[in-house]
């Protein structure tokens, strides 16, 4: 046999090989992170603050005050009130909002080859930048939420330009519910409460400070959401 056959016998053999073992390690991931999903129990998709909630049902159940109840569940809630939102949306993404926090850095990316989740370098490296993402997945997969659910858990973490009147009030909820207690918080709550653009522009130019001050980057989302924000109430916050 010519040696260019053999070669070529040699290559189709390589490439096939190669192919069955890409093949095999998609599938095993594959399997991997369906396992996961389907394994997700209670204590690993709802974060803390939603585990308390079921105290704070108790005492909703009993006609208690719940007013200073400390989850970002009920800011949600009250928020949404305040601004006219569709109240079942705004529970439904504030009970989800934190599902697959409690997952480790290679249980964040094997989901999102999962669910085809597009990373940037930035997202692939933070934690909390992808426990948003996934978090969205999740809640459309397993609890079939709808697109603005979905988009309003997926941006919870950084904002983006032009959000809709229930991804400001997921985000500035988790930002303000009443267990932080950062410097400031008061007047952001009051801020946010006076009107919810003024509020949430404060609340993105806040985060950029504190992003800077520890020397962490900004995700490209949180400026775009500032400047649009500041282009929509026509300045700055002071
Ligand atoms: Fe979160």
């Amino acid at each position: 046999m010519k040696v260019w056959k053999k070669n070529l016998i040699a290559a189709a053999i390589l490439v096939t090989v190669c192919a069955g073992i890409y093949v095999n390690w998609r599938y095993t991931e594959d399997q991997a992170a369906a396992n996961l999903t389907d394994t997700l129990d209670t204590e690993k998709v709802m974060s803390d603050d939603n585990l308390v909630l079921s105290e704070d049902m108790a005492a909703i159940s009993a006609g208690e005050d719940v007013a200073t109840t400390s989850t970002d569940y009920f800011a949600a809630v009250r928020l949404s009130r305040q601004y006219g939102a569709d109240e079942t949306q705004a529970r439904v993404a504030a009970l989800l909002h934190d599902c697959t926090k409690k997952l480790d850095l290679p249980q964040q990316l094997s989901l999102c080859r999962h669910y085809a989740i597009l990373l940037d370098e930035m997202e692939r490296n933070y934690l909390k930048l992808l426990h948003s993402k996934t978090g969205a997945a999740v809640a459309r997969d397993r609890f079939g939420v709808s697109d603005e659910i979905y988009n309003a858990i997926f941006y919870h973490t950084t904002g983006k330009a032009d959000m809709t009147l229930l991804e400001k009030i997921i985000y500035l909820a988790d930002y303000i519910e009443p267990s932080r207690s950062f410097p400031g918080v008061e007047e952001l709550r009051t801020a946010v409460h006076e009107d919810l653009d003024r509020g949430l522009c404060r609340a993105l130019a806040d985060s950029i400070v504190e992003l800077q001050g520890y020397g962490s980057p900004v995700h490209p989302n949180t400026q775009e959401a500032l400047s649009y924000i500041q282009r929509e109430i026509g300045g700055t916050i002071e």
